[in-house]
């Protein structure tokens, strides 16, 4: 076994709880946390463990504002063992003790996803056609947090649409061990973590695109199967990466969605929420406004539905996204800033880089408050 287990993290987890104050994060004006929290809902956002130590007044906002964070890169296949035998879990450990210091939950994001598996393990897959390196890779991280990590996206990103009448993505799991993996994967995750929810968790379900409109067609068949072949799944996390050239989305469609999903018995969490801009030469406020409506028209119609118990951002603050303002974007604008400057970055999370609130985070705090 290449990972070495709980051993090595004893030691950092035996320290005292310090609890960090929010600082200078005026949280007498409410939280979103405190928003979500009023109906049994939770808040969360996702980051990465190096920025939250550079940056104490992002650290103020998102201790202050959220129940749950979530790894954006520390928990991924590829970022614990990169090189087949280099096992490093200085990254998450970090991220874990941070959390745990703040008494904060985590999603465990993710273990299965076709973007995070390192070359030497999809080799090994494929060579030897054996399960040893999943369950390697599942043993050393899944036990190694305790009950801190109660929900895990086990599989991320399982649909692709336009290939296979399953719906099934042709990723490596899929081509080795056929479309068992994914309750293969589910099994596995619940022998380790008996008291933890188990998710799957999706993109691209929220506009009245064709594609959408077939991958929301085929993730609700691959939930249906699941559950009648008694996998253990819990929940479905949708992902949420809203999208302003997408179209508004469609309301109609994502009710009628989750409400599919829960009547399967299923809860839902928005894991991922965050906007892609489509007019960047529109004045600031202007643009801010238009991510904000995107952001109320979805949370209006997804937390009318009860089975949905949470809603993470991915990213806080304007000044983390992954969601980079691309030459392609700039193409679309000939001509617009030709006289220096340029459209900023993307503003498609709650706070500016200056960690001030922009309409976004009123928005989900009042979708909140109001559902
Ligand atoms: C992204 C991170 O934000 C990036 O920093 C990283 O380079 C690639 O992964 N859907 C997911 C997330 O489920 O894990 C992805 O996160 C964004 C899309």
């Amino acid at each position: 076994m290449r990972i070495s287990r709980r051993s090595a993290i004893a030691g950092a987890f035996g320290a005292g709880v310090t609890l960090l104050c929010a600082g200078a994060w005026a949280a007498n004006r409410g939280t979103i946390g405190a928003a979500a929290a009023h109906d049994g809902r939770f808040f969360g956002c996702a980051g990465q463990i190096d920025e939250w130590n550079a940056e104490g007044d992002l650290r103020d906002a998102l201790l202050a504002e959220t129940d749950y964070l979530v790894p954006e890169v520390e928990l991924k296949w590829a970022a614990i063992e990169p090189v087949r035998g280099q096992v490093s879990f200085k990254e998450l450990d970090g991220f874990m003790n941070f959390a745990r210091r703040n008494r904060k939950k985590v999603r465990g994001h993710t273990l299965l996803w076709h973007d995070s598996v390192p070359d030497w393990a999809q080799a090994r897959l494929r060579d030897t056609g054996d399960w040893s390196a999943i369950a390697e890779y599942f043993a050393a991280v899944i036990p190694r947090y305790g009950g801190i990590i109660d929900q895990w996206d086990v599989v991320n990103e399982p649909i692709d649409t336009g290939h296979r009448a399953d719906g099934l993505r042709e990723n490596v799991f899929l081509e080795v061990f056929g479309p068992d993996y994914v309750a293969r994967a589910l099994a596995q995750a619940r022998a380790l973590a008996p008291d933890a929810k188990l998710m799957l968790n999706e993109y691209g379900l929220e506009y009245d695109l064709p594609e959408e409109r077939d991958r929301r067609y085929l993730l609700l068949k691959l939930l249906e199967r699941l559950r009648n072949e008694g996998a253990p799944l819990d929940g479905l996390g949708i992902q949420s990466h809203l999208d302003l050239r997408k179209g508004y989305i469609s309301q109609n469609s994502v009710a009628a969605f989750l409400k599919a999903v829960a009547d399967l018995g299923l809860f839902i969490v928005v894991t991922e929420l965050d906007v892609k801009e489509s007019d960047y030469t529109a004045p600031v406020d202007q643009r801010d406004r238009f991510v904000a409506d995107e952001v109320r028209r979805y949370l209006e119609t997804v937390l009318e539905q009860r089975a949905v118990t949470g809603v993470v951002t991915w990213g806080l603050c304007d000044r983390h996204s992954w969601l980079k303002v691309t030459p392609e974007d700039y193409a679309r604008f000939p001509g617009a800033w030709l006289h220096g400057g340029g459209p900023g970055l993307n503003r498609g999370l709650p706070l500016n880089a200056a960690m001030e609130r922009k309409p976004m985070y009123f928005t989900i705090k009042d979708q909140l408050s109001s559902h």
